[in-house]
């Protein structure tokens, strides 16, 4: 509450300079100046001089790099490379350098505030009473008055290069928060040609390509990486997917199996030590709804599965491909609990019964795993023999399934 009663005119106001609207500003508010103390009363000094270069560095410094994360965000190699390929160190070094340049813009610019508010901001120790209720006429007129004198005493009035230094930096700083998130923006519905990772769009999967005539067999991961040759590291001849029979699964197991096309293949009699399959295999396995869990019951527990109407024969056997992406939020439902057949999601605890056609039995979940339609051919290799009949993953509005 103000101590000062006195009520003053518009005139009166009007005609009072700056500093005596800003001290009846702080009388009005409660607020008693117990301490105040320029840091360079004296003009010329040369200490002033040499604070004031420290906070222009800085502030350049600062500018420098944040120019330095949007050139490196806009311009540098951030496409993915494995091991073997030309410009993988440019491409490992992509993150890093945007979190450097960020943060050193980020840090530089705090410090140039902090060095500037301990230079050339008077000194002050300011007591005030709290009050209650709106503002009047004369507080907001002394409350304009006090900025005008802070921004005065801070000085930045004359120190143009800082003001614009400051000003920029700061610019800078926002934009390396702000621009990452243009990255983030995209069109989910927009399909591009159909390839191991779908068209694009949520409806499709690597599976898809069944549809389109392809021979889609059933990849394990091999998690083999590129071999150093003659100090090289090469992908010839490393096969990340290789094709499954049935008896590379014991009863009772589950396997994570990736899309692997006819063209993509090179095990078995297939092998060709030349050929460097290994980055489309690494496609197939970075699919985000390719991941298919193919799980092997023991036979008494077969016999007891229920199918689902339209899917009897989906599956091969004692064998059963379900969708590994979660139909809660789409997290990799990876615990196969071989005791009690059921399927666990990690996430938020879900749980989907294996002899129930992937139905949702606890959890947040209210939708089956898609079950994905397998066979054997003549060589005795596991294949989809058709696309998923429904979309995996999540619910989206679109979805009728
Ligand atoms: S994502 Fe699987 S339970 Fe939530």
């Amino acid at each position: 509450m103000s101590e000062n009663n006195k009520k003053y005119s518009n005139e009166e106001l009007s005609k009072m300079s700056n500093d005596e609207l800003a001290r009846l500003g702080t009388e009005l508010d409660g607020v008693t100046v117990a301490y105040r103390k320029e840091r360079f009363p004296i003009a010329n000094d040369p200490a002033e001089k040499r604070a004031s270069r420290k906070v222009t560095i800085l502030l350049a410094l600062s500018i420098l790099f944040g120019i330095a994360f949007i050139g490196v965000y806009l311009f540098w190699p951030w496409e993915y490379k494995h091991l073997a390929e030309d410009g993988v160190w440019l491409y490992t070094i992509y993150t890093p350098l945007l979190g450097i340049t960020a943060g050193l813009s980020i840090t530089l610019l705090g410090a140039a505030v902090v060095a500037y508010t301990k230079s050339f901001v008077p000194e002050e120790i300011s007591v005030q009473t709290r009050h209650d209720g709106p503002s009047e006429e004369v507080d907001r007129r002394t409350l304009v008055a006090l900025l005008n004198d802070s921004w005065k005493t801070s000085t930045l009035g004359r120190r143009p290069v800082i003001a614009g230094l400051a000003g920029t930096g700061a610019v800078l700083a926002g934009l390396t928060i702000a621009l990452p998130l243009g990255g983030i923006v995209k069109n989910p519905w927009k399909a591009k040609a159909m390839g191991i990772q779908g068209d694009g769009t949520l409806w499709t999967t690597g599976w898809t390509l069944v549809e389109q005539g392809e021979k889609v067999y059933l990849g394990r991961d091999t998690g083999a990486i590129a071999e150093e040759h003659d100090g090289h590291y090469s992908t010839k001849g490393v096969s990340r997917l290789i094709r499954m029979r049935p008896e590379d699964l014991d009863a009772a197991s589950m396997e994570t199996v990736f899309p692997l096309t006819e063209d993509m293949v090179n095990d078995g009699d297939k092998f060709d030590k030349d050929r460097d399959v290994y980055e489309e295999h690494m496609h197939s396995i970075h699919g985000p709804r390719n991941s298919v869990m193919l799980i092997r019951l023991r036979p008494e527990d077969a016999d007891k599965a229920i199918l689902r109407e339209g899917q009897e024969d989906f599956h091969y056997g004692d064998y059963f491909a379900y969708s590994k992406i979660c139909t809660h939020i789409g997290c990799p439902t990876s615990l196969y609990e071989q005791q009690t057949n059921r399927i666990l999601c990690p996430c938020h605890q879900s749980q989907f019964d294996a002899l129930q056609h992937g139905k949702p039995i606890f959890g947040p979940a209210a939708r089956a795993l898609p079950e994905l339609s397998i066979s054997v051919d003549e060589e005795g290799y596991m294949y989809a023999d058709r696309n998923f009949i429904e979309p995996v993953g999540p619910a989206f509005w679109e979805r009728r399934s």
